[in-house]
């Protein structure tokens, strides 16, 4: 069987990468002799992780400690995703499972929150019997009212978005966290309209965050002991807040100066830069601070400009190429670059397929995710294009992007062999606990032995072998 046939996200990266982007997880157990249990399940990208961290702070306020068995939880929750057909499909299968602890523990709650409960509102009551509760990205904070709605035994939907809703005040409650590196979400919703993109319609209008509280929220997880921080935005290069007094403004060069400036013992990564909204200064601020990672998740989505047009993505071939020589000339070639592409989007022509690869070629990504085209209802291109791409030809392109990609990934990789890197240990190497995994400046895994080293210490490693996803090396003292 064709290896690519089920898949609709691939990437070409070990299980440590991937973990920065979609796939699932589940709650850890916090024991603090709260009287219900809460267990919930992320689906999706890095901002749905981020959220079930507030949404854990805001059961916990109400008396629910989280658990990672389903079997002891009062209340599930599947924290969801909407970004491609499979993603709800994979939901609705977990459902179904679901179903069979809920069989023998009838009063358990079952919630379904995040995008997936945003598009499909109060029909997923309908669709899915088993979901005493719809509630959408922007309604967290209305939860206790909700569970005391599906207590007193109806069920309930909240679905509203916000203009304003930024958490900003909840200090979210740490999940799955290796405590060494965090996710903090700078800003929520998006107001872009990529043709191909459900986010604008399940995420809502884009809002920053007061630059303060999350200065506030670094500062603590350095005094947690946090080594790194991650910020978080569907497009970071937009962000832009500004005081109630009006008094104040803050971009995202400028955030990104106040959080490097904590503690220069803090890595300071972000995610996701927007091709046609990073600017020089973002560029020159990651320049000029040895502690923010020279790395940069750029996705182009297509390498041909009349496609870009259709995917309204406002930057063309041109620009792009014109953003990737700006990082070369600024940062040079050491900085890491990954992308998203989406093969077989509407109307795609072989030659405008062959572009994709030729830019690829150009940028030399250390790596990307890669999708084929999914139509998703209400978007712009579902109303104005015709998905007219065989699935079969979506999959051979999806193929060829992978093959280039390994290629690059491996290319990029071994020039990184013979040269000493700095490496911020994140926890053991899935393989053995005689080894110790981390991640190196430009996001790359690096993989060695332990000697006297833990989780959390910076290590210079001298890298001297590679793999289409990691390094591996020595130690050096
Ligand atoms: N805000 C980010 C993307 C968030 S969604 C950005 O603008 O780059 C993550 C990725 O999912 C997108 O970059 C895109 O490559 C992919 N994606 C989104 N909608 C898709 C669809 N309908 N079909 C296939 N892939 C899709
Ligand atoms: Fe979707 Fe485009 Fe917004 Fe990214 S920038 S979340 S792809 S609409
Ligand atoms: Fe993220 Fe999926 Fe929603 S990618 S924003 S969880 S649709």
């Amino acid at each position: 069987m064709d290896p690519i046939v089920d898949l609709d996200f691939i990437d070409n990266r070990t299980p440590e990468q991937a973990s920065a982007s979609c796939d699932t997880k589940v709650t850890e157990e916090t024991n603090t002799g709260k009287s219900r249990k809460l267990y919930i399940e992320s689906y999706g990208c890095q901002m749905n992780f981020s959220d079930s961290e507030i949404v854990s702070s805001i059961m916990f306020e109400q008396g629910f400690d989280t658990t990672s068995d389903i079997e002891q939880a009062d209340v599930v929750f599947l924290n969801t995703c909407s970004i491609r057909e499979k993603a709800e499909q994979t939901v609705r299968n977990r459902l179904g499972q679901i179903n069979y602890h809920k069989k023998k523990k009838p009063e358990m709650v079952i919630g379904v929150l995040g995008c997936m409960a945003e598009r499909l509102k109060k029909s997923l009551l309908d669709e899915e019997k088993i979901v005493d509760l719809v509630v959408g990205p922007d309604a967290y904070r209305d939860l206790p009212n909700l569970i005391n709605e599906v207590d007193g035994g109806q069920k309930a939907v909240n679905v509203l978005l916000s203009r304003e809703e930024t958490y900003a005040d909840i200090s979210p409650v740490r999940l799955n966290s290796n405590g060494v590196s965090a996710f903090v979400s700078i800003m929520r919703g998006c107001d872009n309209m990529c043709s191909f993109c459900v986010v604008p319609f399940t995420r809502g209008r884009e809002r920053s965050r007061d630059a303060h509280s999350i200065v506030r929220e670094v500062q603590a997880l350095v005094a947690q002991n946090y080594k790194e921080v991650t910020l978080l935005g569907q497009n970071v290069d937009s962000y832009k807040w500004t005081s109630e007094d009006g008094t104040e403004q803050v971009n995202f060069a400028q955030l990104l100066e106040m959080v490097a400036l904590i503690n220069p013992g803090l890595r300071v990564r972000f995610s996701t830069s927007h091709p046609k909204d990073i600017t020089d200064e973002v560029l020159y601020t990651m320049k000029k601070y040895d502690n923010i990672c020279k790395y940069i998740h750029l996705p182009a989505q297509s390498g041909n400009s009349r496609v870009l047009e259709l995917m309204n993505r406002t930057y063309d071939r041109e620009w792009y190429i014109n953003r990737v020589d700006a990082i070369r000339r600024i940062l040079g070639d050491e900085c890491g670059i990954s992308s998203d592409m989406i093969s077989g989007f509407c109307t795609e022509t072989e030659e405008e397929h062959q572009d994709t690869l030729s830019l690829m070629d150009y940028v030399q990504y250390d790596y990307s995710y890669m999708f084929f085209y999914s139509e998703r209802p209400g978007t712009l291109a579902a109303r104005k294009l015709e998905d007219d791409i065989p699935l079969e030809v979506k999959k051979r392109r999806l193929a060829e992007i992978i093959e280039k990609q390994r290629e690059t990934s491996l290319a990029r990789n071994k020039r990184d062999i013979g040269r000493v890197h700095k490496v911020l240990v994140e926890g053991f190497s899935k393989k053995s606990n005689e080894q110790l995994s981390g991640r190196n400046d430009q996001n790359k895994v690096v993989i060695f032995d332990k000697k006297h080293y833990k989780k959390g210490d910076y290590v210079n490693v001298f890298v001297h072998d590679c793999s289409v996803g990691t390094l591996f090396g020595e130690a050096v003292d």
